[in-house]
């Protein structure tokens, strides 16, 4: 890449706009690069340089498949090393901050998505592009419908998380960058993220429908779990035993 292009593209950036500058990213660590003093120039910052500013999402990153192999000092995880199926062209992607992210761009949108379909191509992920989640995603995309109406691979995979700022009494909103933090059981995903558009029933029968995963929820939910009916009916239960407790307290 020339400077030129990366500065275009740097401008035009939250970081620009930040004040993060070329040397936010570039400028030489400790390792014996000072000592090369105008020369400390990194050519190509790794996820260390983004973790000065962006821990928790490095954290994420680094405690899932994408990013485990970098947390163990392996060499980075690539298509060519998956199980599952891959593009042929992305074999030798390495997976870093900027696999996804692009170096100077940082478009969170083509990250959710246009990123994932370059690698990824099992049947769950090519039949996306046949869900009703997807043509929402792209009425967002195309300003009809306000952020957060479509429902992108990040809305399930890298979802928003409530993230506890270390020896602050403060917590934060970051994307999870673990994608298997709530992959499996999935139900881990009924909470925070189906719940936020459908009820707590849907979610667990298009859950526990395996064929529906695998089109992508391109479908209705096939069956109906009865164990949540009697849930309901064992909550009413305790509540309105609860009711009888309290009308009796107030009655003393
Ligand atoms: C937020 C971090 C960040 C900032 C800010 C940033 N860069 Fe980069 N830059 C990167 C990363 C990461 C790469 C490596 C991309 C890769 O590995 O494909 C890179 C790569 C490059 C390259 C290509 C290096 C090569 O040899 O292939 C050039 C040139 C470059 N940056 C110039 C700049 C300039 C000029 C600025 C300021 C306008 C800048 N960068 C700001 C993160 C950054
Ligand atoms: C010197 C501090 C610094 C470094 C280093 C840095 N960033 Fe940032 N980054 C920021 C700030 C500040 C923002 C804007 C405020 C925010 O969103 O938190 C930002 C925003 C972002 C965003 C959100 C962009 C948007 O449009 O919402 C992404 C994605 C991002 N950074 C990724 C990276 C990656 C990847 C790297 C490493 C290649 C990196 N950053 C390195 C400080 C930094
Ligand atoms: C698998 C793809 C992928 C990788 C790899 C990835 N990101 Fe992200 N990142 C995303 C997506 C997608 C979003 C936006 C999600 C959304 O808006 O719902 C995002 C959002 C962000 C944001 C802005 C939101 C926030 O949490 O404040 C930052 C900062 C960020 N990423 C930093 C990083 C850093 C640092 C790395 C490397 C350690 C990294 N990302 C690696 C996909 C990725
Ligand atoms: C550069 C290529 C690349 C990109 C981009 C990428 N992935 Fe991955 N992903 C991989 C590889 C390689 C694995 C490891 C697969 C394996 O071990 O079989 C993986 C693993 C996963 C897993 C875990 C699967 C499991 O069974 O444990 C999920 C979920 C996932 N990716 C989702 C995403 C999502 C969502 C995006 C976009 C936000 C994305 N990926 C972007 C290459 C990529
Ligand atoms: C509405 C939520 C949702 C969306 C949107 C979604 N996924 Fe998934 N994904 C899931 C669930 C649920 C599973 C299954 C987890 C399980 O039960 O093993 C899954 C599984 C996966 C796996 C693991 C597959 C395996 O065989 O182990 C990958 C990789 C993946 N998704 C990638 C993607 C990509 C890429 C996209 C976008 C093109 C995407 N997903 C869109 C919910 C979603
Ligand atoms: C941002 C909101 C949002 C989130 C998050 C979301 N959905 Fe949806 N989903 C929708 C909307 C809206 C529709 C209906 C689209 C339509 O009828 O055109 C839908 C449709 C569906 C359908 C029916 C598809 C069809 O063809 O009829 C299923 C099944 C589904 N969602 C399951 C899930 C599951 C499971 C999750 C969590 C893993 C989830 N959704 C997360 C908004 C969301």
């Amino acid at each position: 890449m020339k400077s030129k292009d990366a500065v275009g593209d740097w401008l035009a950036t939250a970081h620009a706009q930040a004040g993060v500058n070329c040397s936010g990213c570039h400028k030489g660590g400790q390792d014996g690069a000072e000592a090369a003093g105008a020369a400390s120039w990194v050519r190509r910052p790794d996820h260390k340089a983004c973790a000065t500013c962006h821990e928790p999402e490095a954290k994420g990153y680094l405690a899932g498949k994408h990013g485990m192999r970098l947390a163990e000092g392996l060499a980075p995880m690539t298509p060519a090393r998956a199980r599952q199926p891959m593009h042929a062209r992305a074999r030798a992607t390495e997976l870093g901050c900027t696999s996804c992210h692009g170096a100077h761009r940082f478009d969170t949108r083509k990250a959710a998505v246009e990123a994932c379909v370059s690698c990824h191509r099992d049947g769950h992920t090519a039949a996306y592009e046949r869900s009703p989640h997807y043509a929402l995603w792209r009425k967002e995309l195309a300003g009809e419908l306000p952020a957060g109406s479509g429902v992108s691979c990040a809305s399930c995979h890298l979802p928003r998380d409530e993230y506890r700022v270390p020896g602050l009494d403060a917590k934060r909103v970051v994307v999870q960058h673990n994608q298997n933090d709530n992959l499996r059981p999935n139900e881990k995903m009924i909470r925070p993220v189906c719940m936020s558009c459908h009820g707590l029933g849907y979610s667990i029968d298009a859950l526990a429908d395996a064929k529906l995963v695998r089109d992508n929820f391109a479908g209705k939910p096939a069956g109906h779990i009865k164990s949540l009916d009697m849930v309901a009916i064992r909550v009413k239960e305790l509540e309105e035993k609860r009711r009888r407790k309290s009308a009796v307290a107030t009655a003393k």
